[in-house]
């Protein structure tokens, strides 16, 4: 028997939660750069929307002590890996290809750890959409609304023309994709820094928190019997396929609609979410790679994150994802309307001051504060008999975990 030495192809282990339509698609794109390079796309793909059981498995796997070369790991969760010592270093590639004069200072601080890159960016999510599906709002004479009056004006018009006026998942990480989309909308930018990324106590009590719990609660009404446990992406089916009118939900939204063959400013429409169109929630997704014993392995990570931040495949992954290239100044001509919009509203919202970090998609603050927050939101949502009042007294609490 013979023993083949000369592995040349390193094999790249990368956990993600990308498995719907349009992010499988996406997906896929990375796995063709990857392996353009000689290295073998090992898949570690664990569905669930946002990721959280994408990342009850990787601490499995980091515990046992056997982590995957790369891992879809965002936001301040990478300073918490960081602080487990597991994460290794990527400043050899950044330098090389000079990421530091190419991404934006806040994706730039967000991927060091003490200083290093332990994590390579990949797109700009905006989270504060509303999906519209235009045929189903004509039928009421109505037009994409943007404040809050039209939208429930436009919902009770649908419900009485036997319209499901939203789709609606009822999962943890749904429910405070859309609270915090309405507390952005009935808040305004200032409110939403106080309460999810401040964690203000007096603002989470608040009187205006009562009338975002309100509104969020208003919403519930318009939605079906069966969306509670539904995935993201089959509500989005829903908007596509004229089952339900209109969807909140980040970007990553747009890749259903274009796997299912549909077109921007036809088939649906992208509006900022009602009172948000000044306002932009970012939700970066990125790679942190883990240190790991096989050398080979190690140049399979350097191609990778090489891969992930280069300008070829920041327009092919995102022209899929829905989402944006983080690159600055990347070049936004092969993109929609919608995608166009959203690198126009990051770079005006950059300067205005009124682009805020996505609370529910790991952006904000620490991931305990976070699952305490969630909790709260979905207990309000489910359970009829919370007032608002108490909600908002429960948030404050939450809001002091760690
Ligand atoms: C991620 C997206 C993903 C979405 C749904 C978000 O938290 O940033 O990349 O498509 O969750 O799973």
């Amino acid at each position: 028997m013979t023993v083949a030495f000369a592995a040349n192809a390193a094999e790249v282990e990368v956990l993600h939660w990308w498995t719907s339509g349009g992010e499988a698609k996406a997906a896929g794109e990375l796995k063709k750069m990857l392996e353009a390079k000689g290295d073998k796309w090992k898949d570690f793909a664990v569905a669930g929307g946002a990721g959280e059981n994408a990342m009850t498995a990787l601490k499995t796997r980091v515990v046992s002590g056997n982590p995957p070369a790369a891992a879809q790991i965002k936001g301040p969760a990478i300073q918490e890996w960081g602080d487990e010592g597991v994460l290794t270093s990527l400043d050899d590639v950044a330098k090389a290809d000079g990421w530091d004069k190419v991404l934006p200072g806040v994706v730039i601080n967000t991927m060091k750890y003490k200083g290093h890159y332990v994590a390579a960016p990949v797109n700009v999510h905006r989270v504060n959409w509303l999906w519209v599906n235009p045929e189903l709002l004509k039928k009421v004479g109505a037009k994409a609304p943007t404040t809050w009056d039209a939208f429930f004006k436009t919902a009770e018009a649908l419900q009485k023309a036997g319209i499901q006026p939203v789709a609606y998942g009822g999962q943890p990480w749904q429910d405070a994709t859309v609270f915090e989309t309405v507390l952005l909308g009935v808040g305004g930018v200032d409110f939403y820094k106080k309460t999810l990324v401040n964690l203000d106590q007096g603002a989470l009590k608040s009187a205006t928190m009562v009338k975002v719990l309100e509104t969020y609660k208003k919403i519930k009404p318009l939605t079906d019997k069966n969306s509670a446990g539904r995935e993201w992406n089959l509500a989005t089916s829903m908007v596509i396929n004229g089952k339900a009118a209109m969807q909140f939900m980040g970007d990553w939204a747009k890749g259903e609609f274009l796997a299912a063959g549909k077109v921007p400013g036809k088939d649906f429409l992208c509006v900022a979410a009602p009172g948000t169109a000044n306002a932009y929630t970012f939700n970066i997704d990125s790679f942190a790679m883990f240190k790991l014993s096989n050398k080979d392995a190690e140049k399979g990570q350097k191609d990778l994150a090489s891969v992930l931040v280069s300008p070829q495949f920041q327009e092919i992954f995102n022209l899929n994802k829905g989402s944006i290239p983080v690159r600055l100044g990347a070049d936004m001509s092969k993109f929609d309307e919608c995608g166009k919009q959203s690198a126009k509203d990051f770079a005006a919202d950059s300067k205005s001051g009124t682009l805020v970090p996505s609370f529910a998609h790991g952006m904000a603050v620490h991931s305990a504060t976070q699952g305490a927050i969630y909790d709260v939101v979905s207990q309000f949502w489910n359970d009829d008999n919370m007032t608002a009042k108490a909600a908002a007294e429960k948030l404050a609490v939450a809001a002091k975990t760690m």
